[in-house]
């Protein structure tokens, strides 16, 4: 496997782009707009200085990452001649399904379709194409240069010799993979976002406020950031729509989003990217204050 096209420069679609190409692959990064895409490549450049300033990669390493990326707008063109697609578009069931519908038609044959999403169903993604034994999950964490887990998701009909490469093709990345199987939240989301949820309720419940309830996590459970911190940076739209697909999923009331996560989307605020969510990132994203509401 060498030309591997990634579908959607967010924020994990550039991370996978550039983990892929500074490792030597061909990336053919592939966007709706040039403006989306753009901002990608300076997104990647910006997160390889940090690595370059931190001495582990160099200079004429950045610069060849860089080169290995194309972008294209055109979704059959970015795929002609791909080993390997991985998608990371926005999390939507319809929009996955029409995406995997497409690079069916228009990747080659022999190549494998992989999704990086975190809890929508392989085997239901895979329903819509032809080629159901190559079609797996390959959910990167974020920061994907610097997250060593790749949680590779083996659908209904995905083959053995699927999961082989991409486990093979994970480990060239740097990266641990770990195979799991295809049902709700797989098993990274099934786990955190529980404890999300329950992060959320206890702040709810006024049991203790939103710095206290971080720090204990933080520094009793040597987390690296506390589960508030970490539902803004993942983002609270994000998170929400994962407990649905639990709480949807087993039909077990456990899985209940807290109100309060439900009002906080319905408010727009959804964590570092709308600027606020249960701290305010008015002065940047690492510089986050407890956000007025939750103050005493
Ligand atoms: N690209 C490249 N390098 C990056 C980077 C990026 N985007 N972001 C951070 N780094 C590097 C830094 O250069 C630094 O490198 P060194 O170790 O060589 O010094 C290192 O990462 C640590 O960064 P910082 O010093 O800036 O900050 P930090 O020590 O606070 O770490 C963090 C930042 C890695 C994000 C850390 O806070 C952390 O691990 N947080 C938890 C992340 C997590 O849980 N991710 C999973 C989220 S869930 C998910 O993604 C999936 C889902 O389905 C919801």
């Amino acid at each position: 496997m060498n030309n591997i096209s990634v579908i959607g420069s967010g924020t994990m679609g550039n991370g996978i782009a550039h983990t892929f190409a500074q490792f030597g692959y061909q990336v053919n990064l592939i966007d709706i707009n040039d403006q989306a895409l753009e901002k990608a490549r300076q997104t990647i450049a910006k997160n390889l200085d940090r690595q370059v300033s931190k001495g582990s990669i160099s200079e004429g390493e950045k610069t060849t990452t860089l080169n290995n990326i194309k972008t294209f707008t055109d979704l059959q063109a970015g795929v002609a001649h791909a080993d390997l697609v991985v998608e990371a578009a926005t999390e939507s069931l319809d929009l996955k399904l029409k995406i995997f519908k497409d690079m069916d038609a228009f990747a080659p044959a022999h190549a494998i379709l992989a999704s990086n999403t975190s809890s929508i169903s392989i085997t239901h993604i895979a329903s819509g194409t032809s080629r159901a034994a190559q079609i797996i999950g390959m959910h990167f964490m974020n920061p994907v240069p610097v997250m060593k887990l790749v949680e590779v998701i083996r659908g209904y009909g995905t083959s053995d010799e699927t999961t082989a490469k991409i486990m093979e093709l994970s480990k060239k990345l740097g990266k641990v993979p770990v195979e799991v199987n295809d049902y709700p939240g797989f098993v990274a989301n099934r786990i955190l976002m529980p404890m999300i949820n329950e992060a959320i309720f206890t702040l709810f419940e006024g049991v203790a406020g939103v710095q206290e309830i971080d720090t204990v996590m933080k520094l009793g459970m040597a987390h690296p950031m506390g589960p508030l911190q970490l539902a803004d940076f993942i983002g609270l739209d994000v998170c929400l729509a994962i407990l649905n697909v639990l709480h949807d999923g087993f039909g077990n009331p456990k899985y209940a989003p807290c109100p309060l996560l439900v009002n906080m989307v319905r408010a727009g605020k959804l964590g570092i990217k709308s600027a606020e969510g249960f701290y305010d990132y008015a002065k940047g994203p690492k510089e986050g204050t407890v956000s007025a509401k939750f103050l005493n």
